[in-house]
């Protein structure tokens, strides 16, 4: 979907970010900015900063910020397609209509129109639960401990006694039989023509993240097979690529999110409070999922069923957490099946417990294995140790490897030395084939100082147009250090130059929420300082730092045969000198 910048430049300057804020957020005016409480995330004391100024927000706890589009999309879950088109409404502006291909209109009116059936039939099946005929469904659900408030949030409904109900329905909505054969709530057969897929059981829609139904999962009430039915996959339902129960948890607030088999196991973690449940939905977790889950977090506890499907789902996908950036837990769900039995049979309080102690997922993968070994047989045994070994010498770093040989020791009947020993030979051994050892991260705390120097290099560009002279002449945009940095700062001398400085349209340029909230936070750094003098005493030493961490770079990367580049570089150092009696006035 296409609109020109100045289109969504003239939006965004049409809705001021603290009127469209304030119907969200209670803001209180301090100094030039407002602050409230951040709604991304859990907070008494408020840290969440809007700018009239910058037209931007930003949360100095959590580190969410943006321009006014940013906003609607992360608070509505929206895309950026659709928080445009809620902003311009506000505004009473109508956007042009975006530019397709004709075959790409094909496609997206094709989405639509089965976005919209499967909508119908979501509120047709809600509708059903609650008339007579629905009467049993309601009572199995609610017989399995399910709210009110619980049915009305998933949405959850009854599909009807007979196989046409949704059929009849849909056709007196004036829907085509080729449209319903592309909905994925049809089937076909020769003898009977078109019929129900789902008939006579309870339903649980499935909603992306943009709460929008893309398919269902249809239980049978009781013991018939098959016990669940699904919608199959569609133009809009790639099963690979959603997780059942994510646009609730992707706005939970947790730091790990909770990844378990069943539709009614997300759902009884969520009415028990734990919102941050998600589950993939029949199918084994894929790397697109994972993906899909390293958007919202950095850790996952799998809370598979405990029998040996789930310990196998959960051997599954460590690996495949663990390729996506993810680091996972493994919760034990013993004496019970799954989250839904757990929580019925315990309670909130000890699944809170068992998510507190989930086991390390390493851990968990060497408590498996040993399963397979008779510790009794010394043999067995030592095979085991070795097997042990060899996984712990696939580690990178030293520290590491001696973390995990500390925690065997602690497990199993095995000494420190004697197991680094058995580590240690494999390693010389070269096997398993290590990967090549990664390139340390070059000194990382001077490299956090170094970017600090520079966001506030940035931040005071748009705050005090006075200083721009003095940074420029010592910093061009190619001397930040980072893609992002640079990009930014390019535009930003680029608005300095034209005489405006405009934070929130540099924004703009960004469609994903994740880089609007760095670029924001490139906008929002701040040092503590008393008054007048120490600032710009800050100012001066961090354009110093900014400096001499350019010259290093461009020193590393110099062909010592380049002349020219040798001077260069030796000009830039005799200017440095000078930033040292640069006169900085505020
Ligand atoms: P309850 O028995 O209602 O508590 O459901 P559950 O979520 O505990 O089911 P179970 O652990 O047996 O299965 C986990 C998930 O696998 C379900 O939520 C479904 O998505 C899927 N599933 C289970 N049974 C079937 C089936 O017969 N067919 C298909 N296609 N999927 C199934
Ligand atoms: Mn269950």
């Amino acid at each position: 979907m296409f609109y020109s910048d100045d289109v969504i430049e003239e939006v965004r300057s049409r809705n001021d970010i603290v009127d469209v804020i304030s119907d969200y957020v209670k803001l209180q005016r301090k100094g030039s900015s407002y602050f409230g409480l951040c709604p991304f995330h859990s907070e008494k004391s408020p840290s969440f900063s809007v700018s009239p100024a910058k037209q931007m927000y930003y949360c100095f706890g959590c580190g969410a910020g943006g321009n006014v589009l940013t906003f609607i999309m992360e608070y509505e879950n929206f895309t950026f397609p659709e928080a445009l088109k809620l902003l311009a409404d506000r505004a009473g502006m109508s956007l042009p209509e975006p530019e397709y291909s004709e075959e790409a209109r094909r496609q997206r009116d094709l989405k639509e129109r089965v976005r919209e059936i499967n909508k119908m039939a979501a509120n047709y099946f809600y509708f059903q639960l609650h008339t007579p005929q629905g009467e049993r469904a309601l009572g199995y659900l609610k017989n399995r401990g399910l709210s009110d408030e619980t049915i009305k949030r998933f949405g959850l409904g009854y599909a009807g006694q007979y196989s046409d109900m949704l059929y009849k329905y849909l056709k007196v909505k004036g829907i085509s039989d080729q449209l319903l054969k592309e909905s994925g709530l049809m089937q076909v057969n020769e003898k009977q023509g078109m019929y129900d897929k789902f008939w006579n059981r309870v339903m649980f829609p499935i909603m992306d993240v943009n709460n929008k139904v893309i398919g269902f999962g249809g239980r049978v009430m009781g013991d018939g097979k098959p016990k669940y039915l699904n919608s199959p996959e569609t133009v809009i339902f790639d099963k690979s690529r959603n997780l059942y129960g994510l646009n609730y948890a992707r706005t939970a607030k947790k730091r790990y999110m909770l990844v378990c088999e069943g539709y009614m196991d997300v759902i009884s973690m969520h009415q028990a409070g734990f919102t941050n449940a998600v589950a993939s939905l029949g199918t084994a977790l894929t790397s697109q999922h994972a993906t899909l889950l390293k958007r919202y977090t950095d850790e996952v506890i799998l809370t598979y069923d405990s029998d040996d499907a789930g310990v196998r789902a959960a051997l599954r996908a460590i690996p495949i957490l663990k390729e996506a950036g993810i680091s996972t837990r493994v919760l034990h769900m013993e004496p019970y099946k799954d989250p839904d039995e757990f929580i019925k049979a315990l309670g909130t309080e000890a699944f809170q417990e068992r998510i507190d102690r989930a086991e390390n997922s390493f851990l968990f993968e060497i408590s498996v294995l040993q399963k397979s070994y008779d510790m009794k047989d010394p043999d067995s045994k030592t095979r085991f140790f070795q097997a042990v070994a060899a996984k712990i010498a696939g580690f990178e770093l030293e520290i590491e490897r001696e973390n995990y040989i500390e925690a065997i020791t602690g497990r199993y009947q095995i000494s420190f030395e004697g197991l680094r020993k058995m580590v240690m030979n494999v390693l010389m051994q070269g096997v398993p084939a290590r990967k090549a050892p990664v390139r340390q991260q070059a000194r990382p705390e001077k490299e956090d100082g170094i970017r600090k120097s520079q966001r506030l290099v940035l931040t005071w560009i748009t705050e005090y147009p006075q200083l721009f002279d003095a940074i420029s002449r010592y910093i061009s945009p190619e001397d930040f250090s980072d893609e992002l940095y640079r990009e930014v700062a390019s535009m930003l001398y680029t608005q300095r130059r034209q005489g405006t400085v405009n934070p929130a349209q540099i924004i703009n340029h960004f469609t994903d929420p994740e880089r609007q909230s760095a670029v924001a936070g490139l906008f929002n750094a701040a040092v503590k300082v008393e008054n007048p003098k120490e600032l710009e005493k800050a100012v001066q030493e961090s354009i110093y730092k900014v400096v001499e961490h350019a010259i290093a770079q461009k020193g590393r990367e110099l062909d010592p045969t380049d002349m020219k580049g040798l001077q260069e570089l030796i000009d830039a150092k005799r200017r440095l000198q000078e930033i040292r009696r640069l006169h900085i006035s505020l």
